[in-house]
C-alpha cells in the first residue's frame, strides 16, 4: 500500500517594503482620522511599495528567506505557487517571473486568484503534489501590492489595504506537519468584493478609467457579517476530523481582515483572544499575504512552538474561505 508523506512547512519568509503609511497620513488624504480607522479597524499603519517595486519584487524577497530558513536552494523547488489578485501583469504568471528571478529550474509555476484566502489555498494545493509523493519541495508565496488598485480617494477602502509578501516551503516531514483542510468558495457573492474592470468583461477603456472601475470596490458592511459566520464555520469542519475541540488549539493565524472581525470569530469559536494571533496594527489587510506574514511573523516572535497545534483560517473574495491545521 502507497504511504502518503507527511507534509509540513519547514521555511518561512516575509517581506515588507520601507515605506510606510500612517493613519495620520491618510487624515491629510480624505475624510477620516485616527481614531475612525483604530476603533473600526485596528488598523494604526500599512506599508506601501515603491512605484517601481511590483508583486514579483516583493514575492522574490519573501521566497529568498523562506529558502534561507529552509536550508534549501533555489534549484531544489519542484513546484511554484503564488496566490495574488495583484499580479504584475495578466501573463505571464506573477510565478512564471519568480521562478526566473529565483533561478529556480523549469518546475511548474502558477498563480492562483483566490484573493485573501489564496495562501491558505496554496498551501493545501502544495500539500496535495508533496503529499502523493509527485513533488518534494514546494514554494507558497502571498504577494500583493493592493496599494496598486487602492482608489486612494474613497475612504471607505482606503484606509484598510497595505502592501507585501510572505513565502512558505513545504516538503517532507517525520511528524506533524498538516493534518486536516478544509477549502469552500461561494460565487453567488461575488460583488461584494470586487475589481470590475480590465478583465474581458470590461475591457480596459477611457471610460473605465474614468469611472474608477480598476480599484477594488467592497460592501464592507455585509463581507463583515459573511466574515465572521464563515471563519468560523470553517474552523470547525477543518479541526471536526480531528476531533480538536478549542482549546486544544494552540494558536489561530488568521487572514488579517479587520480586528473586530477577529474578535468576533474568537467569540463564536469560544477562543480566548490571546490564542488569535494579531498584526494588522502594523500592516493593514494585504489579502494573501496578510496569512502567510502573520505565520512567519508568529514563528519569529516564539510564538509557536515544536508540537503545537495551530490554525490557518482564511475568508475573502469570490467568496472564498480555508482553514488547516497544521502541528509544528
Ligand atoms: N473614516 C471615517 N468615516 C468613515 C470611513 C473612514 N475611513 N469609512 C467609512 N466611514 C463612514 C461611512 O461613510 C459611514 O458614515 P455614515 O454613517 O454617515 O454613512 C460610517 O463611517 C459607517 O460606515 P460603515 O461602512 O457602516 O462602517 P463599519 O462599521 O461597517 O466599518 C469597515 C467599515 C471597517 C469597512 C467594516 O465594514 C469592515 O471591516 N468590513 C469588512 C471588510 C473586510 O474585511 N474586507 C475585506 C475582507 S475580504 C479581504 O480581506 C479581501
Amino acid at each position: 500500500m502507497c504511504q502518503e508523506t507527511k507534509v509540513g512547512i519547514i521555511g518561512l519568509g516575509s517581506y515588507l517594503p520601507k515605506r510606510v503609511l500612517t493613519n495620520q497620513d491618510l487624515e491629510k488624504m480624505v475624510d477620516t482620522t485616527d481614531e475612525w480607522i483604530v476603533t473600526r479597524t485596528g488598523i494604526h499603519e500599512r506599508h506601501i511599495a515603491r512605484p517601481d517595486e511590483a508583486t514579483s519584487d516583493m514575492a522574490v524577497e519573501a521566497a529568498k528567506q523562506a529558502l534561507a530558513d529552509a536550508g534549501l536552494k533555489a534549484e531544489d523547488i519542484d513546484l511554484i505557487i503564488v496566490a495574488t489578485i495583484t499580479p504584475d501583469m495578466f501573463f505571464p504568471s506573477t510565478a512564471c517571473l519568480v521562478q526566473h528571478k529565483l533561478g529556480c529550474r523549469h518546475v511548474p509555476a502558477f498563480d492562483i486568484s483566490v484573493a485573501c484566502s489564496g495562501f491558505v489555498y496554496g498551501i493545501a494545493i502544495a500539500n496535495q503534489f508533496i503529499s502523493s509523493g509527485v513533488y518534494r519541495h514546494a514554494l507558497v508565496i502571498g504577494a500583493e501590492k493592493l496599494s496598486s488598485v487602492t482608489d486612494w480617494s474613497d475612504r471607505g477602502t482606503c484606509v484598510l489595504f497595505g502592501d507585501g509578501a510572505g513565502a512558505a516551503v513545504l516538503g517532507p516531514v517525520n511528524s506533524g506537519g498538516i493534518v486536516s483542510v478544509y477549502l469552500g468558495a461561494d460565487g453567488s457573492k461575488g460583488d461584494l468584493l470586487n475589481l470590475p474592470a480590465g478583465g474581458s468583461k470590461l475591457p480596459a477603456s477611457k471610460k473605465t478609467v474614468e469611472d474608477k472601475l480598476h480599484f477594488i470596490k467592497m460592501n464592507g458592511a455585509e463581507l463583515f457579517k459573511h466574515a465572521v459566520k464563515i471563519m468560523a464555520d470553517a474552523a470547525l469542519e477543518a479541526t471536526k476530523p480531528l476531533n480538536l475541540k478549542a482549546k486544544d488549539i494552540d494558536l489561530v493565524i488568521p487572514h488579517q481582515a479587520n480586528l473586530r472581525i477577529l474578535m468576533a470569530v474568537a467569540k463564536r469559536m469560544g477562543l480566548s483572544e490571546d490564542k488569535i494571533y494579531l498584526n494588522i496594527d502594523k500592516y493593514g489587510n494585504m489579502s494573501a499575504a496578510s496569512s502567510a506574514i502573520a505565520l512567519a511573523d508568529a514563528v519569529k516572535e516564539g510564538r509557536i512552538k515544536k508540537g503545537n497545534k495551530i490554525l490557518l483560517d482564511a475568508f475573502g473574495g469570490g467568496l472564498t474561505w480555508g482553514a488547516i491545521v497544521i502541528e509544528w
